[in-house]
């Protein structure tokens, strides 16, 4: 006799061995992972515009060839800029034979979009990179009055008569009047490509309150009201030439000593980048969310920050409580004695770290 009973037991404890199966299957398949890394670029992936030797499988590990078989989760962190974020990960998804979207990436400058509520309908100067490239990547984030320092020289190429401005570089320039457009702020982006026109630039903008062209304001009355902000403290950054390259922090370095020689004082600003406190922060947050977004709401794991660089990316790791990976084939030398940062760990290369 069929005992509906019994296969109502029987069915009823199917239905829930069946779903306690696929509840174990789905909490194992979307389990948070324990860890999550930060990937410097130049110097550990990339040397110059070529992909370093180990980068490649290093991705490939965290994209799941791994003994836990699971995506682990990173981000690009990087003192170098440019491009918009679509922009950089495009290249490097290309360059690196591993997809990497825009939300991985954390550039410099990224950490700029915090201000544009701020600036969006203020005039700013936007230094460094080559032609518009930093117009357009600050135009993507929302300032909507983002000029260049070809644009002034657009304006009136007196102001640095030492370069003719080429055809080709006029073809991009905003035309503005500068003596009527106050500017409110300066962000040097990227690492400014001709450092005798920026810094004249900044000194006439900053020494005159924001006008070109305008009379210079007495020491004694001058506020300092404009914003410089700095996006990259790097001195020396490594590319594909044997030895470091003079970066960002040179050029500030190079400014405030001419504005000092001028006015006496250095002018205050503010400084992003590695191994500033805001930008581990900006990355935290940014790796905090792709986590969420793909698991749900909860903590960050422990992070892994691999580096070239000890003034940088270890520093500012070891500060933000992160573990700290220096890899030999960027900028630090390994011949020339302990690194000014100790790290957590220390390895040849990124495929050995992320092992
Ligand atoms: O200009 C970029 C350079 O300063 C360092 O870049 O990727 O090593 O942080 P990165
Ligand atoms: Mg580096």
């Amino acid at each position: 006799m069929f005992n509906h009973n019994v296969f109502n037991t029987t069915n009823r404890f199917r239905y829930n061995f069946i779903h306690a199966c696929r509840r174990s299957i789905q909490t194992k398949a979307v389990k948070r992972p324990p860890l999550g890394f930060a990937f410097d670029i130049d110097g550990v992936l990339m040397g110059g515009l070529e992909p370093l030797p180990k980068a490649r499988n290093a991705l490939r590990i965290l994209n799941g060839d791994n003994p836990l078989k699971i995506k682990i989760p990173y981000i690009l962190l990087t003192n170098g800029g440019g491009h918009t974020e679509y922009e950089r990960a495009h290249k490097l998804s290309s360059r690196l034979d591993v997809q990497i979207s825009p939300s991985q990436i954390v550039q410099a400058h990224t950490i700029l979009k915090d201000y544009v509520d701020q600036y969006a309908d203020k005039a700013i100067l936007c230094l460094g990179g080559n032609g518009d490239t930093m117009r357009r990547v600050a135009e993507s984030y929302g300032f909507r009055k983002a000029y260049t320092t070809t644009d002034v020289l657009a304006w009136n190429s007196s102001i640095w008569p030492f370069i003719q401005v080429s055809e080709s570089e006029l073809a991009f320039a905003k035309p503005v009047d500068f003596s009527r457009t106050p500017i409110s702020a300066i962000f040097v982006f990227h690492d400014p490509r001709n450092w005798g026109v920026d810094v004249q630039i900044m000194c006439d903008v900053l020494q005159s309150g924001g006008l070109l062209e305008g009379p210079y304001i007495d020491k004694a009355q001058r506020k300092n009201n404009i914003k410089v902000v700095f996006c990259n403290p790097d001195l020396l950054w490594k590319s594909d030439f044997p030895r470091p390259r003079l970066g960002q922090g040179a050029f500030k370095a190079s400014f405030q000593a001419v504005y000092k020689t001028l006015t006496g004082s250095e002018y205050p600003y503010v400084q992003f980048g590695k191994p500033t406190k805001a930008t581990y922060d900006y990355a935290s947050g940014t790796l905090h969310n792709l986590l969420d977004v793909s698991y749900g709401p909860g903590e960050l794991p422990q992070m892994y920050m691999i580096g070239d660089n000890p003034e940088s990316d270890i520093a500012g790791a070891n500060a933000a409580g992160w573990s700290s990976v220096l890899v030999y084939t960027g900028v630090y030398d390994p011949t020339t004695g302990p690194p000014t940062n100790i790290p957590t760990h220390e390895t040849r290369d990124v495929e050995e770290a992320v092992k």
